[in-house]
């Protein structure tokens, strides 16, 4: 399917976490459009199968770039990354979440949890960015999520870091309007990846909002970009974040998702 992003963008599409779950779904829609591929995953394995599947669909360059993100050393490795290659389309999607209670969860996991959501997501965004926006042409998505929007009892820290995204992406967005480059935050709400079928959730909730695909996430952001700041993928989740976000008291938002999530914990 193609979504005129190629034409609007050209050279690579640049995809963090994207052998599995919502990246690889981007990856995907990005081959098809005709980008030129950098996959950037800790998994050697699943990112060189989606490299070469893409390739031999599409026909077009796709490097699997094995690579932690959180790794101290990712400054140096993103500028040669920046220099090696014409990045079109920036895509900062792997992201890490821990479901606990914030002081069960140890302090070196919340750093972690930081050096992925945040950091890695501002220098790849500075770094890459920095250069589209010299040349006047790119997209750039970061990848948030609902909870982002009103903070969560038992995703503390994990809400706090989506928040990050959420307002670099959204303050770039306005300031880079304009120059060529175009940004977009995305906020998902639970969507069925591995990260929450591994959960085995009780999802019988008064008012449970069935799980989302990550296809309808990925498209929905790659259609979104160029037109709005923000997006929430899917109606449901658009009027339950609307609802939480936008017409209670904060205080009542929190205590609803808290009673959802400790039933859904069991
Ligand atoms: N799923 C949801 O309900 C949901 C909702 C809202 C927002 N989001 C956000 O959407 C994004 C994608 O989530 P997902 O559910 O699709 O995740 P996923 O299925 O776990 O896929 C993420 C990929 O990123 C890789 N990755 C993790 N840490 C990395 C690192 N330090 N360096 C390089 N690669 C790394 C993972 O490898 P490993 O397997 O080795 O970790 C995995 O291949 C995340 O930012 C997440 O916060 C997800």
């Amino acid at each position: 399917m193609k979504l005129g992003l190629h034409a609007r963008y050209g050279g690579y599409a640049l995809v963090t976490g994207a052998a599995r779950g919502i990246g690889r779904a981007f990856a995907t829609y990005l081959a098809a459009d005709g980008f030129d591929l950098l996959l950037v995953d800790r998994e050697a394995d699943e990112t060189t199968a989606l490299a070469k599947a893409l390739h031999a669909e599409h026909g077009i360059d796709a490097r699997a770039l094995v690579y932690d993100l959180a790794d101290p050393g990712l400054a140096t490795k993103a500028q040669e990354w920046a220099e090696a290659y014409e990045v079109g389309l920036l895509v900062n999607n792997a992201g890490i979440s821990v479901l606990d209670p914030f002081f069960e969860i140890s302090l070196e996991t919340h750093l972690a949890t930081l050096d992925l959501n945040c950091r890695a997501t501002l220098m790849l965004t500075y770094i890459i960015g920095k250069k589209m926006a010299r040349q006047g042409r790119g997209g750039i998505i970061i990848v948030s999520s609902a909870s982002a929007m009103s903070g969560s009892p038992y995703f503390c820290h994990y809400a706090a870091t989506k928040g990050y995204g959420l307002n670099l992406a959204a303050g770039l967005w306005s300031e880079l309007q304009g120059t060529g480059v175009d940004v977009l935050a995305v906020c998902p709400g639970m969507t069925d990846t591995k990260p929450v079928q591994d959960q085995a959730l009780d999802k019988d909730l008064p008012f449970y909002i069935p799980l989302t695909g990550p296809e309808p996430v990925a498209l929905g952001a790659l259609r979104a970009l160029g037109k709005q700041p923000t997006l929430v993928p899917t109606f449901a989740d658009r009027m339950s974040a609307g609802l939480l976000s936008k017409l209670l008291p904060r205080g009542w938002t929190l205590s609803i998702m808290k009673r959802s999530i400790e039933k859904m914990r069991g």
